[in-house]
């Protein structure tokens, strides 16, 4: 079997982009490969979240995975700060990471252009952490998102040169793993760009139908078709998107019809699409609730998972500290 990591970082509520875009492959990838999903908490750090924040966010993140359907049965389920392996793991790659090339990674010139004031060495270093979550369980596949197609390539770049170093042929390189047309950007409520955790524009898993309706409701629309076969603007056609992932086919095919003659309106359109979020939503959101008041059961997973990453990541790690030398006395 394949060996598959993904983590996601414990920095706000999952949204439908989130589900449609990673999850939903998760759940396909969970039955055919030996996978690891984890709570990327050491990431979150690179934000500084308030001590008080730190547990309750990992918690969230956590119950929203296995209210998705991530099966902790089948699949490793951790806390990344829960493997110390991983640190150490991070710690040795750092040597081998140039300066240039970590200082030319977007996602780092990204966060120097959004916050001047706070560029951490964690930043910089990010993709080492995120190469080190991956190897140190010999992973061959990671499902990510187009926007992390860079640190994987990153990843692979770290273990072709540790394997070169040390003359060994250990680290497998990582491929990106998607089921190709599966993979849905879902667009923001805001007319442009897609859905995120912190632009404003998204439907969290756990938003409560009133919630939902409302911020459906208020999605950026424009004034209409007036030519019939028009090709519909862009928030017009990111409402149809969503539509087309938790909507009926023939309810899709219904509102088409009238846009492209015309008759269209958007409240009736919206109406819909709410409730049909709502029907996909509602049993996620009851199930993130009943788990998070489960208290005993989230520490049983998180301690199994734990026990499992870590028999991984200390076979990994101490094979890794005798390739670089490293002898007992
Ligand atoms: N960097 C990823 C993100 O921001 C999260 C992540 C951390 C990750 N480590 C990983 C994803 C390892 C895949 C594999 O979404």
């Amino acid at each position: 079997m394949d060996i598959v990591v993904s983590g996601i970082r414990s920095t706000g509520n999952l949204h439908l982009g989130n589900y449609f875009g990673a999850i939903k492959n998760f759940l396909k990838m969970q039955k055919e490969n030996n996978c690891y999903f984890f709570i990327a908490d050491y990431h979150a750090l690179t934000t500084h979240p308030k001590p008080d924040d730190l547990h309750g966010n990992i918690k969230q993140v956590l119950a929203e995975y296995l209210a998705c359907g991530i099966d902790p049965e089948i699949s490793t389920v951790f806390i990344q700060s829960d493997v110390p392996e991983v640190s150490e793991l991070y710690l040795l790659l750092n040597m081998n990471a140039y300066l240039g090339e970590l200082e030319r990674t977007t996602s780092f010139k990204d966060k120097i252009r959004k916050q001047p004031d706070n560029i951490n060495a964690g930043l910089l270093t990010y993709p080492v952490l995120m190469a080190a979550d991956i190897i140190i369980h010999k992973a061959n596949k990671v499902p990510v998102g187009k926007d992390q197609e860079q640190h994987l390539e990153m990843t692979r770049r770290f273990a072709r040169r540790f394997n070169a170093m040390y003359e060994v042929d250990f680290f497998p390189e990582p491929d990106a793993y998607n089921f190709g047309e599966q993979l849905v950007k879902i667009p923001g409520l805001d007319g442009t760009g897609k859905m995120g955790k912190s632009e404003g524009n998204g439907i969290f898993l756990s938003d409560t139908p009133a919630e939902i309706r409302k911020k459906v409701m208020r999605a950026v629309t424009d004034a209409g078709p007036t030519t019939p076969g028009q090709e519909p603007s862009e928030p017009i056609k990111n409402l149809f998107t969503i539509m087309s992932v938790v909507s009926e086919k023939d309810t899709v095919n219904y509102f088409t019809d009238k846009y492209a003659s015309c008759e269209i309106r958007y409240g009736d359109l919206k109406k819909q699409l709410a409730e049909d979020i709502i029907k996909f939503t509602e049993p996620i959101r009851v199930k993130i609730d009943d788990i998070k008041a489960d208290n005993r059961y989230l520490a049983k997973i998180v301690s199994q998972g734990a026990e499992q990453a870590r028999e991984s990541a200390s076979k990994t790690l101490r094979e890794v500290r005798k390739i670089i030398g490293y002898k007992s006395f």
